[in-house]
């Protein structure tokens, strides 16, 4: 080590990772219960990711009409295209319209019906009579701001519970224990440059997703996967990476989010014929199919000639036709972005738009508990103590190999409040915190010095640039063969440069420089995972579009993709997918019949 670093210590029952939706979820549900709850976070709370969310959450509350958890469930088995843990995904529907109650009665200022209820909209995907039945109006709404509400009103009640913030600190490394086991985190200061080290009896990643692998991407420039970083380098496996969300209506140019709530609305897409196309690829769910099948429809008509724009590579998204009052009022976020970002009046011209990274299905897997595991052919579902991982970080898996819309907020407070429920039966707040291993401390803190002293050829951001383009171009909407197995090796070389990054910046506070090089050595596990999984998966499902697989294969491939990412190279295993609900029909839960695989249209 060039320097040595004097450490702060900090001792907790819990300490949170991430401050976004499931994050502040989690803290405020540990900190209700009297444990000692930390939340750190690289960024501002309210800055967090989720604030970006727009079009709303999932829940069954039939406040516009007739709704039932079971058909969430049914919709969601279904979006997942099979591939979703049957008992985490019944968990999800069952809990969902508790969760957003509580919300409720934290105060997230929801929009309103005539009545006063929670305002609710239709979102792709969703439906009525285990989808055989009209779109239902699910999505519980605060305008197009649903994130904004929900992200300030966690932090305001984490705070009421006497939760702490530690806030611009950089979680750079797990402290694991010889025998396997979560004692804590390192952490760096931002603004000071002090090191610091939380002892904690639980650590829960609430890490968010890595859509920053990705040249364009509705995520923020935070989204650098700290978490499943975190992870692969404790030796611990990443699950499903190959599933990446493409939202159908990125702004064409600047990837920026125009809500599905838009088309929730009564906005529809069209190519360049002006053509509303997708009554012929969706014939009854049109524009609120789910995002997987939108984007693929989208793609077709680009690539078939009929893209809209000087290069026939985008489409249009139209909401002119709605009155300007319900503009204003139901989706006044999106107006002024497609002002800003694409010069756009929407109450007079289309929006100009191209699927776009949105959302990880894959993550560190866990059970619907938020514990971690760590599955061997032995045993599939073993847990990692200490540890916890929730919201897009995790994966539980409840969005299998496509999320439904509206999924991933009620993801991540329905997920964020089991990680609590579950710490309050097995975290024991009068026990002495573990004693720390102080190799796994030495470790981290090498590691943090090896890169602030990183002395190669290539810059940080030239290396991040490469895994961002190979990525966008061969882990795409759709893959073949061809472009997966190039795309593996070229992530594979470049991988392999990250020994050589060169940092400028050898300074300890606020220095970018490093803390990008830190993000990127998480980013890189990810976008590896990614790349290996889709090309060794042979079949299409959900996300994943292989054209040389073009069906799905259940008999094969209904299988976790679990990856242990050691430098450059990837280790593949796979284990069953939860095929047994929580409950059965004699006791209240859905006919096994329902949910039974079948062919996926709409
Ligand atoms: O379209 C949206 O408002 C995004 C929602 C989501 O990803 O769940």
């Amino acid at each position: 080590m060039t320097e040595s670093y004097a450490l702060n210590h900090h001792s907790y029952d819990v300490v949170v990772v991430g401050a976004g939706g499931s994050g502040l979820r989690a803290t405020l549900g540990m900190a209700e219960q009297g444990l000692k709850t930390a939340c750190i976070s690289k960024v501002f709370p309210t800055r967090s990711h989720t604030v970006a969310a727009q079009g709303g959450i999932a829940a069954s509350l039939s406040n516009m009409g007739p709704d039932h958890w079971q058909w969430h469930m049914y919709d969601t088995v279904k979006g997942s295209d099979w591939l979703g843990d049957t008992d985490a995904m019944e968990y999800l529907a069952r809990e969902a319209p508790k969760a957003v109650y509580e919300l409720e009665h934290y105060g997230v200022p929801f929009s309103r019906t005539e009545e006063g209820k929670i305002y609710q909209r239709p979102f792709g995907g969703h439906t009525t009579e285990f989808g055989e039945g009209p779109a239902v109006q699910r999505t519980c709404a605060a305008a197009d701001r649903t994130g904004h509400a929900i992200l300030h009103t966690l932090y305001g009640q984490s705070l009421k519970n006497n939760a702490e913030f530690y806030i611009e600190y950089f979680a750079t490394d797990l402290i694991m224990s010889e025998d396997g086991q979560c004692q804590g985190v390192v952490a760096w200061k931002l603004d000071d440059g002090t090191m610091h080290v939380f002892n904690a009896k639980m650590v829960v990643l609430a890490t968010g997703g890595y859509g920053r692998a990705y040249f364009s991407a509705t995520s923020a420039h935070t989204c650098t996967g700290d978490g499943g970083g975190m992870v692969a380098r404790a030796g611990l496996p990443l699950q499903d990476m190959e599933f990446v969300q493409f939202h159908p209506t990125g702004i064409y140019g600047s990837g920026c989010l125009i809500t599905e709530g838009a088309r929730g609305e009564g906005g529809y897409l069209t190519n360049s014929e002006g053509e509303r196309f997708m009554e012929r690829y969706a014939p009854q769910y049109k524009d609120l199919a789910p995002r997987d099948y939108v984007s693929r429809s989208m793609t077709m008509e680009i690539r078939e000639g009929r893209g809209v724009g000087a290069e026939g590579d985008h489409i249009h998204l139209n909401l002119s036709h709605l009155p300007a009052e319900a503009l204003a009022e139901r989706l006044p976020g999106i107006s002024e972005s497609a002002k800003i970002f694409a010069g756009v009046d929407v109450t007079k011209e289309p929006i100009p738009v191209i699927p776009t990274v949105h959302y990880n299905m894959g993550g560190i897997p866990t059970n619907y508990w938020g514990e971690v595991l760590n599955p061997t052919k032995k045993d599939p579902t073993a847990i990692v103590p200490g540890l916890m991982a929730v919201g897009e970080a995790g994966c539980a898996s409840v969005h299998g190999a496509n999320r439904l819309g509206s999924n991933s907020l009620i993801d991540l407070v329905v997920f964020g409040r089991a990680a609590a429920i579950r710490a309050g039966q097995v975290v024991d707040a009068d026990a002495p915190n573990p004693t720390l291993n102080k190799a796994s401390i030495d470790n981290a803190l090498g590691r943090f010095d090896g890169l602030r002293y990183a002395n190669g050829d290539t810059p940080t951001a030239e290396l991040r640039l490469e895994m961002q383009k190979t990525m966008q171009a061969d882990a795409a909407v759709f893959r073949t063969s061809k472009t997966l197995a190039e795309g593996v090796e070229k992530m594979t070389a470049i991988a392999g440069k990250m020994g050589d990054l060169k940092v400028t910046d050898r300074s300890m506070v606020w220095n970018s420089d490093l803390m990008e090089t830190l993000e990127l050595t998480n980013l890189m596990p990810n976008a590896l995972a990614t790349i290996v999984g889709a090309e060794a998966r042979q079949e299409s499902r959900g996300a994943h579009a292989h054209e040389d697989f073009a069906e799905r294969d259940d008999k094969k491939w209904r299988v976790h993709t679990v990856s242990r990412i050691e430098g450059s190279s990837v280790a593949l295993d796979y284990r069953p997918v939860i095929t047994d609900p929580l409950t059965t029909e004699d006791e209240g839960g859905i006919s096994l019949k329902k949910i039974a695989p079948k062919a996926r249209t709409f």
